[in-house]
């Protein structure tokens, strides 16, 4: 039997095309796969390339399989994700070594690429847009664990200035809402309690029923709020251009649907969001904020960060300081502006020096953990719904779990209690991690 070796980087969305991937090999084409790659038949890299570095680590990750495939040619070795989408032949050309360059939406077209390779030993690339079709050929998502990801929606028709994603991943494309629902039964008679619903921007979905109507994503919400077993509901990620007021209404009516969301904001200053072209203002950004305070008292806000975009000067960087306080994040991903080949922000000037952008960095993540730290020390006392998903990696004499804002709890409980809800009383608090106690 064949053996498959996976390496995955970047957003949720890759790690489900990878458990596609693996799936689609495994069950129809008879692969294995091995967690060792010098045993590998089938060298897989399921890249990113949102940001500069993570483009870098593909070559310096097909350097080392160049190795392996030296000492044993018969190796294949397949590129795959967002890297592969942009730098199409490119690869060929820096690694020719590669013998597949498949894109997001053409992942289960590899096992015949695979074999087309293992008869001809000839390379082949295909980084084509078959909108959908992916998930019509392959295995439904296997259950792993009591938490699940299901892809709703690809894509993105933002073009936001600095990303690349509308060009690697396509146009936004929705799945059929009755393909997701089936899909997530499935899921929640398995044993599956908490849902996660993946797309690089989900309140953009815009799914056909079986009846050929259009059906929204508060409308997806409420349905898959209506399934049996499935208690929690997230989602990643929305964008605030069209977090609509049905959406809002969602969180009032749907205690499922958690009181906590991701919901990128990039800069607090309105000149920086016109260039980096997000069409939104802080205010109507802080708007939607106040109304879901107001469904929803106790919601926390999650956002994403980029500091040093082309143009932002000392002033826009305390005004992203002002409305972080302003709107009392609780977490935050940021990173520094990423210069990416293509996009119209490459294009502008960018005069800051690389050590003010760190140290603007620096300030901002600061100022985010101690926020982390007060929402996290708030949560000393009370009771918190915890989902047990496992035994502590740290304690196998403790149990793990999530709390609805996704903090994880440790506790001393028995092994019965995993893939359950349990109420727990948080009896100590650190950023990120919690310890609890039975009541
Ligand atoms: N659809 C989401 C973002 C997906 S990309 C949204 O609307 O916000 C994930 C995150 O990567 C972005 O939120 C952004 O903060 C970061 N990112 C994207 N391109 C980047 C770049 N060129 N440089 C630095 N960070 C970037
Ligand atoms: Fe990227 Fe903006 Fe879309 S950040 S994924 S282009 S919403």
């Amino acid at each position: 039997m064949k053996k498959i070796y996976i390496k995955t980087w970047g957003c949720q969305m890759n790690e489900y095309d990878s458990i596609m991937i693996t799936n689609l090999l495994e069950k129809k084409n008879g692969y294995k796969t091995t967690n060792i790659p010098e045993k590998a038949d089938v060298l897989i890299l399921n890249t990113c390339s949102i940001r500069e570095k993570a483009q870098e680590k593909v070559f310096h990750q097909l350097g080392r399989w160049k190795k392996l495939k030296n000492k044993n040619t018969s190796i294949i070795i397949a590129v795959g994700g967002c890297v592969a989408s942009q730098e199409g032949e490119e690869i060929f050309k820096r690694a020719n070594y590669v013998d597949i360059i498949f894109g997001p939406q053409t992942l289960h077209r590899l096992p015949k690429m695979l074999g087309q390779v293992e008869k001809n030993n000839l390379s082949i690339m295909d980084i084509s847009f078959p909108l959908l079709e992916k998930f019509k050929n392959t295995s439904h998502y296997e259950k792993i664990g009591y938490t699940a990801f299901i892809s709703i929606m690809e894509g993105c028709n933002k073009y936001c200035s600095f990303c690349v994603v509308p060009y690697t991943r396509g146009r936004e494309v929705s799945r059929p809402c009755d393909d997701i629902l089936f899909e997530i039964s499935e899921l929640a008679d398995k044993g599956v309690r908490e849902i996660n619903l993946l797309g690089q921007n989900v309140n953009a979905y815009q799914g056909l029923t079986f009846d050929g109507k259009i059906c929204y994503f508060s409308e997806l919400l409420r349905l898959v709020a209506e399934i049996d077993g499935i208690d929690r509901i997230r989602f990643t990620t929305s964008n605030p251009l069209e977090f609509t007021d049905d959406i809002i209404n969602v969180y009032r009516d749907t205690p499922k649907l958690v009181s906590f969301l991701h919901l990128p904001v990039q800069s607090g200053s309105d000149k920086i969001l016109q260039l980096m072209k997000r069409s939104y203002t802080t205010d109507q950004y802080q708007k939607i904020i106040e109304k879901l305070i107001h469904v929803r008292p106790n919601i926390q806000i999650s956002s994403d960060f980029i500091v040093g975009f082309p143009g932002e000067s000392e002033k826009d960087f305390q005004k992203t300081l002002d409305f972080i306080n302003k709107i009392n994040f609780d977490m935050s991903f940021s990173f520094i502006y990423s210069h990416r080949p293509g996009t119209p922000a490459s294009e502008m000037i960018d005069n800051t020096p690389i050590e003010e952008k760190k140290k603007r960095l620096y300030i901002l993540q600061d100022n985010i953990n101690q926020k982390t730290m007060i929402w996290s020390k708030k949560m000393l006392g009370s009771i918190q719904n915890v989902l047990v998903e496992g035994i502590s990696k740290k304690n196998i004499m403790e149990l793990s779990g999530r709390t609805e804002n996704n903090r994880i709890v440790t506790f001393k409980g028995s092994p019965k209690m995993i893939g359950k809800f349990v109420p727990l009383k948080i009896k100590q608090t650190h950023t990120h991690l919690l310890k609890g106690e039975i009541i």
